[in-house]
């Protein structure tokens, strides 16, 4: 049994119903025991005093000289007998077999004659043990007669002797039988701590929510206790499911939502942008306050397109579908993104270390782009000019490791742990709306970018991580080189 909190164990249920039915039967055996024990005793001892009073009645009509040893046969088998005639010297014997008899002392003749008289009483005789002795007092003397209690106890301690044979083995097979009593009773409470135990292997934060376990029915008839914990556990499994299911259809629902949102919202912003183009281009009648205005409506238009684009993107990458897998040249993927920067961003110093190409990886070349590409921008975006930008490639057994480092401020501490999350970034005013120049950016900052980078990662089953301290952010992407088994087949494009 494991210790789950500090302190004693706790008794198990085995534990408890055993030692019960051993502490009860012992009682049983006791009690049963000394009540029959002690009523025998009483019924034998009642006999013996009528056979004591039997010889009172035969010694009294033959008057002591009946007593004389040899007098009567029948009174044979530890009979006593003492008399006291007026003035005469006590006498007594005790009869030790037909026509046999034993003289009492005089110690042992007054010990009888101390008992009262008329009842019958035990007295203890010094050398010959207890005797049930009946004394009468008579015109010529005192007599007494008695019978030894030595085969009533014989036989009350013969009946002790089986009475504790019998609870102690009444203990062993009550015992044996709860014990076997009790595991037969809990194993279906094991078969239900299973399910239990499978269900919570079940993988329910993502995917399929179905819960197929379920506690069998045999364990889940309500008649058992056992049962109705079993048929609990099912109502429970289907409550959750339902909810889980519930759940996930209403998530679907706002993933849906957002998808048609961003798209419907395209045209709308591209006529906006079109017609704040078309109206600037008749500037001569314009006032400069106008013109000012829309540079405003086209650069924040921009901004929201690429807004709507980052959400229809990631709206696409949670349903898990749209990844066109082919293979990538990595390399050149690499070099001609960084190019690309160089040429967008020439005031930062860009450094490509790769191994000599080809470098070739299963993924979505338009993805695993669009990764470095965000990376780079990050780096341009969010670091002062003159920022060493290095982008190394490099090759560890089934995986492609790409780093994505520079020399800039660095990513403050509060945002790290959030950094992946979606609209998660830093000092907005810098990287928002326009720069000192009044020029807005080519693409505004959304807060979407690395949530895309890490759902694109996450598709091709790589990992992403960062490490962060002024003058030093790196971004550490790993992907493995081949695809990662995927039901449904392998669908490598060209
Ligand atoms: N190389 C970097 N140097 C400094 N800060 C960075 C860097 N890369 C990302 N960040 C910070 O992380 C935030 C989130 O980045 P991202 O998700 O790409 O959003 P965005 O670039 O649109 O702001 C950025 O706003 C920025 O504050
Ligand atoms: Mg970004």
């Amino acid at each position: 049994m494991t210790q789950l909190a500090s302190g004693r164990a706790p008794w198990s249920i085995r534990r408890r119903v055993v030692l019960g039915v051993v502490a009860l039967v012992a009682l049983l055996g006791v009690l049963i025991g000394t009540v029959s024990v002690l009523a025998l005793r009483q019924n034998l001892l009642q006999r013996l005093d009528a056979q004591v009073q039997e010889v009172m009645h035969f010694v009294s009509s033959g008057g002591p000289g009946g007593m004389l040893p040899g007098g009567n046969d029948s009174l044979r088998g530890g009979l006593v007998v003492a008399v006291a005639a007026d003035g005469a010297t006590p006498w007594g014997y005790v009869s030790t077999g037909p026509g046999s008899q034993l003289a009492l002392t005089a110690e042992q003749i007054d010990q009888v004659l101390a008992a009262p008289a008329g009842p019958v009483t035990t007295v203890s005789i010094s050398g010959l043990g207890s005797y049930r002795v009946q004394l009468r007092a008579a015109s010529n003397g005192e007599y007494a007669v008695g019978l030894s209690t030595a085969e009533v106890d014989t036989t009350t301690w013969t009946l002790v002797g089986i009475f504790a044979l019998v609870t102690a083995g009444a203990l062993l097979l009550a015992a044996a039988g709860a014990v076997a009593l009790t595991r037969v009773a809990l194993r279906p409470l094991g078969r239900v701590t299973e399910t239990a135990t499978r269900v919570t292997e079940l993988q329910l934060a993502s995917g399929d929510v179905a819960i197929p376990e379920r506690v069998p029915p045999a364990e889940a008839d309500p008649r058992t206790e056992v049962g109705q914990v079993g048929a609990a556990l099912n109502r429970m499994l289907g409550h959750v499911e339902s909810a889980l299911v519930a759940r996930q259809q209403s998530e679907e629902k706002v993933r849906r939502f957002v998808a048609d949102a961003s798209h419907e919202l395209r045209t709308p912003l591209a006529s906006i942008r079109g017609y704040a183009e078309l109206t600037r281009r008749i500037d001569d009648e314009l006032p400069a306050d106008a013109i000012r205005s829309l540079d405003r409506i086209e650069s924040e238009s921009i901004r929201m397109t690429a807004l709507v684009e980052d959400l229809l993107e990631l709206a696409r990458l949670d349903e898990g579908q749209g990844l066109v897998f082919g293979e990538v040249e990595l390399v050149r993927l690499v070099t001609d993104a960084v190019g690309d920067a160089y040429v967008a961003a020439p005031d930062h110093e860009w450094e490509v270390v790769a191994p000599e190409p080809p470098l070739v990886i299963a993924g979505d070349a338009a993805r695993l782009h669009q990764v470095i590409v965000n990376l780079l921008a990050n780096a341009h975006r969010h670091t002062p000019e003159g920022t060493a930008v290095t982008v190394t490639v490099a090759e560890e057994g089934d995986e492609v490791v790409l780093t994505v480092a520079d020399d800039g401020p660095g990513i403050d501490p509060g945002l790290q742990p959030i950094l992946f999350e979606r609209f998660a970034r830093g000092d907005t005013s810098r990287t928002r709306g326009t720069d000192s120049s009044g020029r807005a950016p080519v693409t505004g900052s959304t807060g979407l970018g690395l949530a895309i980078v890490a759902a694109v990662v996450e598709a091709h089953h790589g990992t992403i991580g960062v490490a962060s301290e002024p003058g030093d952010t790196r971004f550490t992407v790993r992907l493995p080189r081949r695809r990662a088994a995927h039901p449904g087949g392998d669908d490598l494009a060209d």
